[in-house]
């Protein structure tokens, strides 16, 4: 095994990628490369992208040009650059990415990542985009603890990947295939893993995680209420989260976690797209805004001080002002404390995308920016409620001046306080000062407990 070989991945995207990334640099860690942030020194480079929203593809052959020209540079030096495409974008555009830039080496779709070091190994160009039939997380090497480390206190866990819902405008059914969920034992033992290497937080991920039915210990299907308690018992998890949710698959048993587990942060990212009936139905989302705003209600009871979070799109086919209008409507009704909001962008092969009635540019623009103003006012409204109040903070890093420590609040947002650098990692009572553009400042409530600060002293005169 050499040491010496370096690996520059860039990932694009969502969580599900960052995800997808650490593993392949796990796997490739096996191997011996080393993560550089220098591509020009890379022996492999692997660009993890993504299409969901974007004109990704155009992008991504752009941005491949760089690589061609580092890549020639290094054969100049004699050295070999393997140049590899993964992600949503291998998926969708497969072999036509060798046609179109030659000096790729590697296409790799988002199940197959598994199979990197063995393609790497081979030496030969190829495009690996069939679903596979083994599960790719059968087959990824668990990450090594000092990696584990370099990535901090907070880690992901894919727990479910895949959609069957086929919403209309998007084509996440078809680059990540049908919805499977891994089983419990597996799920738990690499949170034990990730916390037996420090991390203190885990966000389940899935592209649909409410629809989680894995299997259980016990042979039957667990919902992913049954696996958040599952989680709660692994030590030194101090704090479970979840995204991202789709409104139909919000039951009661998840709705209760919520007001029955305390390691689950009050923050739920439920993604409504939009608030008109009438788009909701060609969105094909399979609930409507009565649903929506119910479904809030009910988690409310259980959870009075849940951040809510969603996604939006505006200027979907056939959107009227006066279906914009409700979208404004059910924000007014909701407060969000966070949210994200795209103008529609027709994806080819999605049914949207050969709908009439496109919506003009300029109107989808004029539509964005008055809802993210309005998305913006909820956001610095809730981050203002928080003034004044105390609550547990987990502490991930340094912060941006000198003795500062930053961490987030239970309803994600960025907390800053004075505090000594030994509690990064460590979850302090907070009381809110102040609420900035990005982040909160706080001070910490109680002095570092004794037991955090000489730690020997204490066990010296008998307490543990
Ligand atoms: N155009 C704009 N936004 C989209 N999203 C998904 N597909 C599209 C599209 N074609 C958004 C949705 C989804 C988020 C991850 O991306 O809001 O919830
Ligand atoms: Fe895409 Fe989410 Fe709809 Fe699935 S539920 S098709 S991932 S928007």
């Amino acid at each position: 095994m050499s040491g010496s070989r370096k690996l520059f991945i860039k990932s694009f995207g969502c969580q599900m990628n960052v995800y997808d990334s650490h593993r392949m640099a796990d796997a490739m860690a096996r191997e011996g490369y080393v993560e550089t942030g220098r591509p020009e020194e890379a022996d492999l480079v692997v660009l993890n992208t993504y299409n969901i929203r974007e004109k990704a593809t155009e992008k991504v052959y752009s941005d491949l040009g760089r690589f061609r020209t580092m890549k020639e540079a290094a054969q100049q030096e004699g050295r070999r650059m393997t140049v590899t495409v993964a992600g949503c974008v291998a998926q969708a555009e497969g072999e036509e990415i060798r046609r179109r830039a030659p000096y790729v080496d590697l296409v790799v779709g988002p199940q197959n990542i598994h199979r990197l070091p063995g393609l790497v190994a081979r030496g030969r160009a190829a495009v690996d985009t069939e679903f596979p039939v083994e599960d790719k997380f059968d087959h990824l090497a668990p990450p090594a603890r000092k990696n584990i480390r370099a990535r901090g206190v907070t880690a992901f866990v894919t727990v479910q990947e895949g959609c069957d819902k086929f919403c209309t405008f998007c084509v996440v059914p078809y680059t990540r295939g049908n919805e499977v969920s891994r089983p419990v034992n597996k799920i738990v033992a690499e949170v034990e893993h990730l916390a037996a290497a420090g991390v203190a937080e885990v966000t389940l991920i899935g592209q649909n995680v409410n629809a989680y039915h894995g299997e259980g210990p016990d042979g039957r299907t667990w919902p992913l209420a049954q696996l958040f308690e599952r989680i709660a018992d692994v030590p030194g998890i101090e704090r479970i989260r979840y995204t991202t949710s789709h409104p139909r698959d919000m039951s009661e048993d998840l709705i209760a976690a919520h007001r029955d587990i305390p390691k689950l942060m009050p923050f739920l990212h439920l993604p409504v797209q939009s608030g008109s009936d009438r788009i909701l139905k060609i969105m094909n989302r399979k609930h409507g805004r009565g649903e929506y705003l119910d479904i809030v209600a009910r988690v409310r009871t259980a959870r009075p001080d849940i951040a809510l979070s969603s996604d939006f799109i505006v200027g979907f086919p056939g959107e009227t002002e006066e279906d914009f209008e409700d979208t404004l409507d059910l924000v007014h009704k909701v407060r969000f404390a966070s949210a994200y909001s795209f103008k529609y962008s027709a994806r080819p092969g999605t049914q949207a995308a050969e709908m009439d009635e496109q919506v003009p540019e300029e109107v989808k623009s004029e539509r964005l920016y008055r809802l993210q103003h309005l998305l913006e006012e909820q956001r610095q409204a809730f981050n203002r409620d928080l003034c004044g109040r105390e609550f547990d903070v987990l502490f991930e890093k340094p912060g941006r001046l000198e003795g500062q420590i930053a961490g987030r609040a239970p309803y994600l947002m960025p907390v800053q306080v004075m505090g000594p650098s030994h509690l990064i990692g460590k979850v302090a009572r907070v009381r809110i000062t102040e609420a900035g553009s990005n982040s909160l400042f706080g001070e910490l409530v109680t002095p570092v407990p004794d037991y955090q600060q000489e730690p020997r002293k204490l066990a010296a005169a008998g307490v543990s």
